[in-house]
């Protein structure tokens, strides 16, 4: 039993931070940095779910739960800085959980993690190939074939079901593409990402800019609809089931910390790729939700294609060109969504097989392109062929609770940390401890409680699944036990 908390020594993760034998390559500045978390956050959840969660829980208020979720987030973000900047260590949450709160904790977030990044990354994929089918069609005639563009089997009134189509070959591809990139290097993947960045902040200013004349302000109020009497319908209730369901939005600027290691500077980078990632997210979320319910009344907006609805409706046939815009810029946002969470989920397992808990090919780097190849390839392949096969609207929000849940672990261990390790160099300091994680920790489990109990329980059933992998395997090889 006492093994199962044992946490690995500080001065063990320090001199694993300092020692650059491993072979991932030291590149990434601290504007590569707050590129790839805004490369992780600006994707589905500001184009598709600002519009459901307007229209079924929070109308215009909206922006007030993507205020919430995003102090919820800066709140946890600022516990992981900390850690980010004094453990920096790929494994990420995992790693400081290890440290904290000890191995079967540690275990328990690693596989919690997965549902963040490789799940969130097929989910995301399968978005991605609704708007290619959309793009082709309007941007060049070409209807691809349905059969081979969506999943044999989708998830209905709490069922799977199988559909008339055969595999979603766009998500498929994609993922295989943004899995290549991977491998030949983390440069060239935060170049790409850089690019991708670069068009999809841009498209969303014009948004912002050019939505803004077409508001009429009778759509804004009352800002806060009246509650219906039913907890989550409008009211402040809905403010924060809105924010339960757009939280999903901010997921993402968290995998900044698994690059750790190929980070020049993590000491000082880390605060700022994270932090400063969020903010600048958080501003164009809360300016598009506002432009958006202002264009359109809130009511209208349970729609595929939010952004693109409201401008046809505001701006009638004047703004056409801005669909193919918002298309673009949507592809765009997606795929540097997922290329940004496919790095983070190997550099995790990376972690955990170095510490024994999965096999050690899953630790071994490429000769020359300095980057974990054989787990980035096996992450890469499972991915796809979920997003190529399964119904993901059953992963949707098993996805958001699962990072809540590893959120509010981390802000936990920064107050374990305090205590347990009052004296470790800390490069960067959380502020106001412990109000900060505390508050972390509250908002982050406030999202969760209003989330449907089919998804509790197929969370729960997925930890049940990783505590047997961890008795069965990790618990026997780890090699903090081998080791004492
Ligand atoms: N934050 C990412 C998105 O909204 C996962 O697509």
């Amino acid at each position: 039993m006492k093994r199962l908390f044992r946490t690995k020594p500080i001065d063990h993760l320090h001199a694993e931070a300092s020692d650059d034998s491993h072979g991932l390559k030291r590149v990434l500045t601290r504007t590569s940095l707050v590129s790839l978390g805004i490369g992780a956050v600006i994707g589905t959840g500001i184009f598709v779910l600002t519009g459901h969660a307007a229209a079924d829980y929070a109308g215009p208020a909206v922006a007030l739960s993507y205020v919430l979720s995003g102090l919820g987030c800066l709140f946890a973000g600022l516990c992981y800085a900390e850690y980010a900047a004094s453990i920096p260590i790929a494994g990420s949450a995992y790693t400081y959980t290890y440290a904290t709160l000890g191995e079967f904790m540690a275990w328990i977030i690693g596989w919690d993690l997965i549902l963040e990044y490789l799940f969130a990354a097929s989910t995301v994929a399968v978005g991605w190939s609704k708007y290619f089918l959309y793009f082709m069609r309007d941007a060049f005639g070409i209807h691809l074939p349905d059969k081979l563009c969506r999943a044999p089997l989708d998830y209905k009134d709490g069922q799977i079901v199988q559909t008339d189509f055969l595999v979603n070959i766009p998500a498929m591809v994609l993922v295989w593409v943004i899995t290549v990139l991977l491998v030949v290097g983390i440069k060239e993947s935060s170049r790409f990402n850089n690019v991708m960045v670069a068009i999809k902040v841009t498209i969303i200013l014009m948004i912002i800019g050019l939505g803004w004349g077409y508001i009429n302000w009778d759509n804004l109020t009352p800002f806060i609809p009246e509650n219906t009497g039913e907890a989550g319908k409008y009211g402040w209730s809905g403010i924060l089931k809105g924010a339960g369901v757009i939280f999903f939005a901010y997921i993402g600027f968290d995998a900044v910390s698994t690059a750790a290691q190929e980070t020049k500077n993590p000491q000082k980078d880390m605060f700022w790729g994270m932090i400063g990632s969020l903010l600048i997210c958080g501003l164009l979320f809360v300016g598009v939700s506002v432009v958006l319910c202002g264009m359109v009344s809130y009511k209208e907006l349970h729609v595929d294609a939010p952004v693109v609805y409201a401008f046809e409706k505001a701006a009638g046939d004047s703004l056409k060109w801005l669909r193919i815009a918002v298309e673009v810029a949507v592809l765009a946002g997606l795929s540097s969504v997922i290329l940004v969470l496919l790095m983070g989920q190997p550099r995790v397992f990376f972690s955990m097989a170095k510490d024994g808990l999965l096999p050690q090919a899953f630790a071994k780097v490429h000769p020359k392109f300095g980057t974990p190849h054989i787990t980035t390839i096996i992450t890469g392949i499972v991915c796809s062929i979920l997003a190529g096969f399964l119904p993901l609207n059953l992963l949707g929000e098993l996805v958001s609770i699962g990072t809540l849940l590893a959120f509010t672990v981390v802000c936990i261990g920064i107050i374990v940390l305090r205590r347990t390790k009052p004296d470790m160099p800390r490069p960067y300091r959380t502020p106001w401890v412990p109000f900060v994680p505390i508050m972390g920790a509250v908002i982050c489990i406030g999202q969760t409680v209003l989330l449907p109990a089919d998804t509790w329980i197929r969370l729960i059933v997925w930890m049940a699944l990783g505590v047997v992998i961890y008795l069965c395997y990790g618990r026997r090889h780890s090699r903090l036990h081998h080791h004492s």
